[in-house]
């Protein structure tokens, strides 16, 4: 069948048209989620920026960073008065240079603690001290730049079959001095001998005299508790959900919860997830996504099976959906991003790894493929 001159002329017409305008396929991470009001994230190394192909994937995948050790105490304190900001600083000024946002990590921890510290026999209120001026100085240096900290890491017992206040440098070794006192709110589902009597200062004080300080400190940045083994719904996460609704209503500025997401088992389960998300964002917090990571059995030379490769994938694209679900959950950040730089090798003498969305040679891996359809499908 042949067409006339003007059929042509309209079918060539709107051939340039569609071409125009049509939506190029999202070509990294980043375009997959400018549209779908999720940040997408990555733990980064300072001393790995200058390494070109480390710094490509970044900058062309991620629109949001966090230092993954550079701003801890160990690092940017040298002694109790000093302050050493080299290295996060060469994270914030890569970001700058590459339009992303930052998260901060961490403020308060029982790990990653200079020697000083830990050994320096404080009094509760020399602690104090030293914990006010860290928060405010950290948190001012970095005013308009972090636009996210966790304030708190990890603060809950290991596991999540206690949901007790972890016995840390802060909390009770001897703890901080906490001038404030409150009669906390009735949680439903907290771990009753943490809670205090009535009338009695809350277990939380110490926590919550945190995030005063850092809002003091930089009163636009937003405030997050962060916590492993909380994904699910759990007594450490039920804990959780209890000090937030009790900070909430005691008007201490808390604005989300940090889910890590630290994966080694290939059976998340997912609902549960989903419903604890669902639970935080109704209590008016932002949920993100700040450590994912999906371990896997790893051969001598650091290499997954293509079945577990696939299993990661669909692990991640689930995780992206749960979190894609509820608009209060406004970041998806993984722990670094190539398998030749991951916590998870140093831990596991080798035997787990390939965690991670490219292999040690920058290569995309299924987990990549998944997560970004997940984001270009929102
Ligand atoms: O800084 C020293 C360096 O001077 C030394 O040469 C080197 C020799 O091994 O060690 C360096 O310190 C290491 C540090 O990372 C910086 O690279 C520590 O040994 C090492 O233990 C430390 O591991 C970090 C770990 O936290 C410590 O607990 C990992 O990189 C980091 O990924 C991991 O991150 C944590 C999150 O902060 C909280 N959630 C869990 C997550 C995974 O454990």
């Amino acid at each position: 069948m042949s067409h006339g001159p003007e059929t042509r002329i309209l079918i060539w017409i709107l051939s340039v048209f569609c071409l125009a305008f049509a939506a190029p396929a999202p070509q990294s991470l980043r375009e997959a989620a400018q549209h779908s009001g999720v940040l997408i994230g990555t733990a980064v190394r300072p001393a790995q920026l200058s390494e070109a192909a480390y710094a490509a994937t970044l900058a062309r995948e991620f629109n949001l960073l966090e230092p993954e050790d550079a701003l801890k105490w160990e690092v940017l304190r040298p002694d109790a008065q000093s302050f050493d900001f080299r290295q996060p600083d060469q994270v914030v000024d890569f970001a700058a240079r590459h339009n992303m946002r930052i998260r901060g990590h961490t403020l308060v921890w029982h790990r990653q603690n200079p020697p000083w510290l830990t050994s320096g026999d404080f009094t509760p209120d020399q602690l104090s001290k030293l914990l006010e001026t860290h928060i405010k100085t950290v948190v001012g240096h970095y005013q308009g730049k972090i636009f996210a900290w966790d304030v708190a890491n990890e603060a809950f017992d290991e596991g999540d079959r206690t949901g007790k206040l972890r016995s840390t440098i802060w909390h009770d070794q001897p703890g901080i001095a906490v001038a404030t006192t409150h009669e906390p709110s009735a949680p439903s589902n907290p771990a009753p001998s943490e809670l205090g009597a009535r009338g009695s200062p809350s277990p939380y004080s110490y926590l919550a005299q945190c995030f005063r300080w850092a809002h003091e400190a930089d009163p636009a940045a937003l405030l997050f508790y962060n916590e492993a083994e909380a994904e699910e719904i759990n007594l450490k996460s039920d804990a959780i959900y209890a000090m937030a609704r009790d900070f909430k209503h005691q008007g201490v500025p808390i604005h989300g919860i940090g889910l890590q997401m630290h994966i080694s088992n290939l059976h998340p389960d997912i609902a549960s997830i989903s419903a604890n998300i669902g639970r935080f964002t109704a209590l008016g917090l932002q949920v993100h996504i700040t450590e994912m990571d999906v371990s896997l059995q790893v051969d001598a030379n650091g290499n997954a099976s293509s079945a577990d490769l696939q299993r990661q994938a669909n692990i991640y694209r689930q995780i992206a959906d749960a979190c894609l679900a509820h608009p209060g959950c406004t970041a998806i950040q993984t722990w670094g991003f190539t398998d030749k730089y991951s916590w998870i090798g140093s831990h596991s003498k080798h035997t787990q790894g390939a965690a991670l969305l490219f292999d040690s040679h920058y290569r995309a891996k299924p987990a990549y493929e998944a997560l970004r359809n997940a984001l270009a499908a929102r």
